[in-house]
This record gives structure tokens, sequence and C-alpha cells, in this order.
């Protein structure tokens, strides 16, 4: 089984990954956490350039999102494939096809056509079986990380960034309800925590 997690940087991808990733392993599956972009060894150098938004400065809007792909190239066929040949494990990759779709699509204003048509390529047509869409108003999530950590290059943005992502985001789930859920992501952490547990329980 292959569980992506979307949502707006903050909405608790990372938090909540952890815990289902417990609970998973409490059940005696073995679980691999991936992380786009990131995990392989070029998703890696990928990742810091994509962050450091000090050193890189302003990217084109087509180098920021061939970036993505590269990196998410990198993971299908190097981790994600891999890992599926082996039919008792299950993967939570934070984030994939979704983010690309709102981030640079619905964000950036690129065409989705075009971005569905790359993340096909890349993605070799795996797509997860399951997708927790981590919803939560932007003041919320910004508030969280304004509060924690220093920010990355989205996280520069404005308000105005993060609730067109935001929308995007539902507009993905609508169109394919059955593998998108929507979660609640303002609720406290234990309760959206078992939320998730309920529907990746019943997949399993
Ligand atoms: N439901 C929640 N209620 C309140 N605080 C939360 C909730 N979920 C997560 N947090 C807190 O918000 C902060 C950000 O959470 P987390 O790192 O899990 O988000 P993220 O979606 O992984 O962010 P990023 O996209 O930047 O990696 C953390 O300090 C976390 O403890
Ligand atoms: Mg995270």
């Amino acid at each position: 089984m292959f569980i992506s997690f979307e949502g707006v940087d903050g909405s608790g991808k990372s938090t909540q990954i952890n815990l289902l990733k417990a609970e998973i392993e409490r059940n005696g599956i073995e679980c691999v956490l991936l992380e786009e972009p990131g995990t392989t060894l070029v998703g890696l150098e990928i990742r810091k350039l994509l962050k450091d938004y000090e050193k890189v400065g302003d990217l084109s809007s087509v180098t920021e999102l061939l970036l993505f792909a590269a990196s998410r190239s990198e993971l299908v066929d190097k981790e994600i494939k891999p890992v599926l040949a082996e039919q008792d494990k299950m993967i939570i990759v934070d984030r994939y096809i979704d983010s690309t779709l709102a981030y640079q699509g619905y964000g950036r204003g690129f065409d989705t056509d075009k971005i569905n048509y790359i993340n096909d390529i890349v993605t070799q047509g795996i797509k997860p079986d399951l997708t927790f869409l981590l919803d939560c108003h932007p003041f919320q999530s910004i508030g969280r990380i304004n509060k924690f950590r220093n920010k990355d290059r989205f996280e520069t943005e404005g308000l105005d960034f993060y609730q067109a992502i935001r929308s995007g985001y539902l507009e993905i789930a609508k169109l394919e309800p059955k593998r998108i859920k929507v979660i609640n992501a303002e609720l406290p952490i234990p309760d959206v925590a078992s939320i998730i547990w309920d529907i990746t329980k019943s997949c399993i």
C-alpha cells in the first residue's frame, strides 16, 4: 500500500506521518518513509537548491517545476518501485504529485494539464492508493511555522499564495474523492491521528 500526505507548509504532515508509521508498525507491518524532494542522493541535492532561498534567490517557475519533477523521478525509480515490489511493506511519502499541482499549478499559475503530463512521465503512472490532504487555514499553518523555525522559499510567500494553494488542493480532492481524503488539520493532533488511522485501517 502506498500513502501520500499533502497540505500546506505547517499543516502537520510530518507530525501525522510519524504517528501513522508508529501505529502501522504496532500492527506488525513494515513501513518505509520517503520525502519529496529528498530521500535519494539527487533528491537531497535538489532539496538544498529549492530550500536555500538565500543562496539561490528567485528561480523561474519552470526551473522550480522541473527540479521537483527530477527529484520525483529519482524517488519513484530508486525507492518507490523497489519497495512496492515487496508485497508486505507500506510506503508513506511526504508530498507527491498533488503538491506540484497545488504549488506550481494553483500557486504559481502553471498550466495544470502540462503538470499532469509531467507527473505522468516522472511517476511512470504510479499513484498513491490513499492520499491524506491535511486541510487547514493558512493563518493557523503559518502561525505554527513562525513559532518554531526559519522560513524557506515558499514560506516567504504571503497569505494570498497559501490561500490559492489551499483552495487548489480542495479542487484537486474533488476530482479524485476516492483517493484523496480531506482531513480537518485544525483539530488537536491526537484527533487528526485517530481519523487518519481509522481510514488507513479500513484500507489495509
Ligand atoms: N493539529 C495540530 N494542532 C496544533 N499544532 C500542530 C498540529 N499539527 C502539527 N502541529 C505543530 O505545527 C508545527 C508544524 O507541524 P509539521 O512540521 O508536522 O507540519 P508539516 O506539514 O510537516 O510542515 P512542512 O510542510 O513545513 O514540513 C509543529 O510544531 C507541530 O507540532
Ligand atoms: Mg514536514
